[in-house]
């Protein structure tokens, strides 16, 4: 059985922890990144935690001849594709840098699998492809809604591109995992996420303005139709996330799929809004969080959360960790970064 996988994208924050958790489950990792939204900071990070320093290739997967080389030089038959840009805003502002990076390296990745025989992918998807979904919460039958963004597109198009690959291609399969809002951190605090600049998301936003990076959290908006007016979200912890996706690869190396193409919602099932989010951080780190509320932000859905019976029954996964100690991990990762002692 072949038990290496290529991980596209490795460096990043989903996929540094999608490596150690492979690592750790006895797989063989090759790490391919460019470093556009990460850094080498991360691999030692990986080595820290599971004392193995992947195989490591600088690469752009949008660069075909440079990602032949990869497929030249190591017999994967796994592979997991990461590698995307995935700011909503700036993808409104800047279309044609998101169809061009996202898709283009996901046909590179598909017609190179194709070609060198390869056999089983995962697919990062989002749960912005159900859009503003009508009923709640959203099973893997929900119909997808029209995307609210380019960034939102490219998840569309490129789980439509991956099952048509799929099906026209002998031995080729692909599962597609849908994220709804990865947060957190690894436990150690050697990896976590590192945003470029100002963070959009929220956990990161709130983190940063915790260490005195930013002055104020603004809630977007509280006159939601939701009980308490803020958004309410399907916060998924990192670890557990990343655990998904190596269950996910040891069903196609099992034999296991029941098709050679298949989508499952990655969540906890349990919506959670802004304001609770905020006061679970200020509980499980027991500090207060400089906040106030602002204007709704363009884009947002109001609710979105999951159906996680498909994960749970055929992947044999659950969602395990708790919100706070989510949050008391991501503060422990941001405190790390900053060299604050809590
Ligand atoms: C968005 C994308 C999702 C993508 C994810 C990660 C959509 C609809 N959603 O999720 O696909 O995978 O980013 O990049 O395309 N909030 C604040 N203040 C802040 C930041 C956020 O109040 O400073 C609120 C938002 O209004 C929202 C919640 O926090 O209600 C979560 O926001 P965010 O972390 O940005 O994730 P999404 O927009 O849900």
């Amino acid at each position: 059985m072949n038990r290496r996988v290529l991980v596209a994208g490795g460096a990043g924050y989903i996929g540094s922890h999608t490596t150690v958790e492979l690592i750790a489950a006895g797989y063989d990792v090759i790490v391919v990144d460019n470093f556009s939204n990460s850094d080498a900071s991360s691999l030692e990070g990986i080595q820290r935690i599971t004392g193995v320093m992947p195989t490591f290739i600088e690469a752009d997967c949008c660069d075909k001849e440079a990602m032949r080389r990869v497929f030249e030089a190591h017999d994967f038959d796994s592979v997991i594709h990461f590698a995307a840009f995935k700011a909503v805003g700036e993808s409104v502002a800047e279309p044609m840098k998101y169809y061009r990076n996202n898709l283009l390296s996901l046909l590179n990745i598909l017609e190179l699998m194709r070609e060198y025989g390869r056999r089983n992918v995962v697919f990062s998807s989002s749960a912005t492809v159900y859009g503003d979904a009508d009923v709640l919460p959203v099973t893997e039958m929900t119909p997808r809604k029209p995307a609210t963004s380019p960034y939102g597109n490219t998840k569309q198009m490129s789980e439509d591109i991956l099952r048509d690959m799929v099906h026209a291609t002998e031995g080729l399969q692909g599962i597609a995992l849908r994220y709804f809002n990865p947060i957190g951190a690894h436990p150690s605090a050697h990896i976590g996420e590192l945003p470029r600049g100002v963070p959009n998301n929220l956990v990161p936003y709130i983190t940063q303005t915790a260490a005195g990076v930013r002055e104020c959290l603004s809630i977007f908006g509280d006159d939601y139709p939701t009980p308490d007016g803020s958004c309410l979200r399907d916060y998924i912890d990192i670890v557990d996330l990343a655990r998904a996706h190596v269950l996910a690869i040891g069903r196609m190396v099992e034999g296991r799929s029941k098709a050679r193409y298949e989508v499952f919602n990655v969540g906890t099932g349990r919506p959670v809004s802004v304001f609770e989010l905020v006061k679970g951080f200020e509980q499980a780190n027991d500090l207060k969080l400089n906040y106030r509320v602002a204007a709704r932000r363009e884009g947002d859905v109001t609710a979105i959360w999951a159906d996680t019976t498909l994960a749970n029954e055929e992947l044999g996964w659950h969602a395990e960790r708790e919100l706070c100690d989510t949050l008391r991990a991501a503060w422990a990762w941001e405190c790390s970064v900053r060299g604050i002692d809590r």
